[in-house]
């Protein structure tokens, strides 16, 4: 009897203290969606019936006149900012009250990925910036160009082995290519992942990104239950990648101090910059592994996505074909960095394609500093939120938002001309983050989607297959990925210029 009335009685503490904090918002007069017990606006995310992302962008859609707007997470009341001028505050002027990325690993098991800028805070993020910026530069990204050349030969290579109208889906090609020009440029080796089937490369990249059931428990973890992320017994990252790094860069930098001659990669960068900057081996191995990880798979999905947008708009391909066969031609037909950089509308559709099937469709930040948001209608003060505030804000909402991108569904290149993308708010474009965490990577980034993109276009017409199926996203994936795949054919071009 004793214990069925304690029963009750704990059980009713529990119910009206987590109505209580479900009263959070409303007593700060800021709206929110109505929140289920105990899982407050996140249920959906727990049960992987969507995506954290997709629960920001329907917030955002769902209440048009407001600056920002409250939700739960769980029990914590959470931000979704939707005012780009907000935006702009928090990501650049503001950023000392926002400086830490949400997504935060665990240390145990993710101990060389907190190396990584994108998760690390304070001393180790700026360490890290320090450091890999000066190795990403456009000079630095121009001496990489031969690797990347000799990568784009590999995948047109593989591309005219392939028989007439095989079904290749998009992301697996473009994931060999990463994996092939990331190993090579970073560290001068030739992967060999478009020849092997079986591939130990490949499969670094496939099991740190494939989604899975247990990579969506996973990644809901550590957007969702932050509690849990420092206790749960296994990382982001499977052990056996992060212990495959150690020793390889290890071995790689022995090799490298016994021998006379010395590789023009990033690797030789790094370790150039030991000294100066006190690299530990950890560390070492950590920014090694950050820069696989950071630009494989986003770099995948960008030029994934590219060539099935092209595929999809035939006029659009056409345009750009004439654009690199005339580029091509004041080079004599040689691809060179300068070609590259000289073919404006092929950038344009990289970054229409960020636009539209953006990859990394949430930004989250996390409040490191008493801040105080603008009054919203109805409201007699300001609302000011206390470190730990988990701050949201949807790439998607604002890239789809027809305020700022007119018939936003529609695939057009011509949205991204100096001009427009002098006259737009620099906040409603955030494909590479905006302000001092913004994405170190740009350039690199851009010259293996836009070299890979250009010599398919170059060689190849792409086409939709038939058996392509409706586009939907993999809810149990950590960046945008389409859950049926991109199923494209490629026809060898016959040259007429
Ligand atoms: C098309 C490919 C890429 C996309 C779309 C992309 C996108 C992003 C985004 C959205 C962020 C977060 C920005 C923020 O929170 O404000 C980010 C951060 C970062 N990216 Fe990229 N990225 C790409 C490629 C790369 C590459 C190639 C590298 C390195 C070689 C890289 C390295 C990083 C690092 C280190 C950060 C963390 C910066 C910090 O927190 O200070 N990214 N990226």
């Amino acid at each position: 009897m004793i214990v069925f009335a304690l029963l009750i009685l704990v059980t009713t503490l529990v119910y009206v203290y987590v109505k209580w904090r479900y009263t959070y918002w409303s007593k700060l007069g800021v709206p929110y969606p109505e929140p289920v017990f105990f899982f407050g606006n996140v249920l959906e995310a727990f049960t992987m019936s969507s995506h954290i992302s997709s629960l920001c962008e329907k917030w955002y859609n769902n209440y048009p006149t407001y600056p920002y707007t409250g939700y739960y997470k769980l029990l914590n009341p959470a931000i979704n900012l939707r005012d780009p001028d907000l935006i702009k505050d928090v990501l650049i002027k503001d950023h000392f009250s926002f400086h830490d990325n949400e997504q935060h690993f665990n240390k145990r098991f993710d101990s060389l990925m907190m190396h990584n800028p994108f998760v690390a805070s304070n001393d180790s993020w700026r360490k890290g910036r320090t450091v890999l910026t000066p190795l990403l530069t456009l000079l630095k990204v121009k001496s990489f160009h031969p690797s990347i050349v000799d990568s784009c030969e590999k995948l047109t290579n593989y591309l005219r082995t392939l028989p007439p109208n095989e079904d290749v889906e998009a992301k697996s090609l473009i994931a060999r290519f990463a994996t092939q020009n990331v190993m090579r440029c970073l560290f001068s080796l030739d992967t060999k992942c478009f020849t092997e089937t079986k591939n130990e490369f490949l499969d670094l990249g496939t099991n740190i990104f494939k989604p899975t059931s247990w990579s969506g428990i996973k990644l809901m973890i550590m957007s969702i239950c932050p509690m849990l992320r420092d206790i749960m017994p296994f990382g982001f990252v499977p052990a056996y990648v992060g212990e495959w790094f150690r020793c390889f860069v290890k071995e790689l930098k022995e090799e490298r101090l016994k021998s006379e001659q010395h590789q023009q990669d990033f690797l030789q960068m790094l370790l150039s910059s030991v000294d100066k900057y006190d690299i530990n081996e950890a560390e070492l191995a950590g920014y090694a592994l950050a820069m696989f990880v950071d630009s494989y798979e986003t770099s995948s999905g960008v030029l994934g996505f590219a060539i099935y947008e092209l595929a999809r708009n035939p006029d659009i391909q056409e345009r750009l074909y004439e654009e690199i066969t005339d580029v091509l031609a004041k080079y004599d037909g040689e691809f060179t960095f300068e070609a590259l950089h000289e073919m404006k509308y092929l950038e344009n559709v990289i970054y229409e394609t960020m636009r539209l099937d953006v990859v990394d469709a949430l930004i989250s930040k996390i409040c490191t500093k008493e801040y105080t948001l603008p009054l919203i209608e109805g409201q007699k003060e300001p609302v000011t939120i206390y470190p730990g505030t988990a701050i949201q804000i949807s790439t998607r909402a604002l890239h789809m938002d027809p305020k700022y991108y007119p018939d936003p569904e529609t695939f057009d290149p011509n949205r991204f001309t100096e001009e427009e993308r002098r006259e737009r708010h620099k906040a409603v474009y955030l494909s590479f983050g905006e302000g001092p965490r913004m994405c170190i990577g740009i350039k690199f980034a851009l010259a293996q989607t836009k070299a890979g993109l250009m010599s398919i276009v170059r060689d190849f017409k792409v086409t939709i297959s038939p058996n392509q199926k409706p586009v939907v996203m993999d809810n149990r994936a950590s960046i945008y990925h389409a859950r049926h795949g991109l199923i494209v054919n490629f026809t060898p071009r016959t040259k007429t210029k």
